[in-house]
């Protein structure tokens, strides 16, 4: 049997009803948020939840982020506290997700956590996600919309190269303006989980005080680990010079295969960053990176690229 092609989807009013009536009888269905497009699964459904994880060729100890509409929906399954409200005010909808504790009764399927007794879950701001998330009125599980390990996907084609005969169907509307993935604070600890697309210099400034960083030593989720975001391809960063054969992605004005932002504006790199990776890694050659400077969006963008050149 050949595997069914992904249905594509507009986000009007049509898909948004196809896209829910594929969520409600179990089945996947990607859809962009501002940051990557996610793997959309009833958070609630075992059977669900289960093929995200087989889909995505993901371990089934790393757990899911679960997306909601709002604060009040976060409420319904996290033991809300201080510091989650005033980030949740500040940041949502928006590309920041909170871990939390489970609360009692919560009714997600128990594989969405890996068993933990924490949630990660955030309110998306992407039209197309909140519409989505909105007319379904459960919480949808939904990690990057990517084979485990590879690179993220920031357009639907990206979704359809990699998931294609694994999904029912993509919700398609266009490139994702973030680009990289939401940042994760661990809300009761206060540590920095994943740098992402909130600046943590802004999350401090909004708590009032700084955030812990994670124990290296502690590694409980691939999303953490030193191999991911990987492109086939070998990959080598901070190259002023390239060698000879190399692809060279760029940043600020070069001679290069592909610049992330000839102006060196790390937002515009930030949205270019995997589209980039994307491209260059069917060219076949060693990515070869021009340094990008380690302050705001260029931290997550640094991590990410340390990840995609990590030893596998
Ligand atoms: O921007 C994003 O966050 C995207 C979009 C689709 O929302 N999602 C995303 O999901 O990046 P994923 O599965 O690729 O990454 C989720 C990360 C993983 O590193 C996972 O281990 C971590 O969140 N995570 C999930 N639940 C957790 C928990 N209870 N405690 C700590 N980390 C958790
Ligand atoms: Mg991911």
């Amino acid at each position: 049997m050949t595997p069914k092609d992904i249905d594509n989807l507009r986000p009007d009013p049509a898909g948004i009803d196809k896209a829910v009536a594929y969520l409600r009888a179990g089945d996947l269905v990607a859809f962009p948020t501002e940051t990557v497009y996610g793997l959309g699964a009833d958070a609630t459904n075992d059977e669900a939840v289960a093929t995200v994880f087989s889909a995505k060729g993901r371990p089934s100890f790393n757990p899911l982020i679960v997306h909601v509409a709002n604060i009040d929906a976060a409420r319904a399954l996290a033991k809300w506290n201080d510091a989650a409200d005033t980030l949740a005010q500040a940041f949502w909808p928006g590309p920041l997700t909170l871990v939390l504790p489970l609360v009692p009764g919560h009714g997600l399927s128990p594989q969405v956590t890996g068993g933990l007794d924490t949630i990660a879950i955030r309110a998306p701001a992407h039209p197309a996600a909140r519409s989505l998330l909105s007319a379904f009125k459960l919480p949808i599980a939904a990690p990057s919309a990517n084979p485990s390990g590879r690179i993220s996907p920031t357009q639907a084609d990206h979704v359809k190269e990699g998931l294609n005969g694994k999904i029912a169907a993509v919700l398609d509307d266009g490139p994702c303006p973030v680009g990289l993935e939401s940042t994760i604070i661990d809300a009761v600890n206060l540590t920095l989980l994943r740098p992402g697309g909130v600046n943590v210099e802004q999350i401090e400034a909004v708590l009032g005080r700084p955030t812990a960083q994670r124990q290296t030593q502690d590694i409980t989720a691939p999303g953490q680990l030193a191999s991911h975001y990987a492109p086939n391809v070998k990959m080598r960063l901070n190259v002023e010079t390239p060698n000879p054969g190399e692809a060279f992605l760029g940043f600020g004005l070069m001679d290069c295969d592909i610049n992330l932002s000839a102006k060196g504006d790390l937002t515009e790199a930030a949205s270019q960053l995997f589209e980039a990776l994307h491209l260059l890694d069917k060219e076949g050659r060693t990515i070869a990176v021009a340094p990008i400077p380690e302050v705001g969006l260029g931290i997550p963008i640094n991590d990410r690229l340390r990840r995609a050149a990590a030893p596998r």
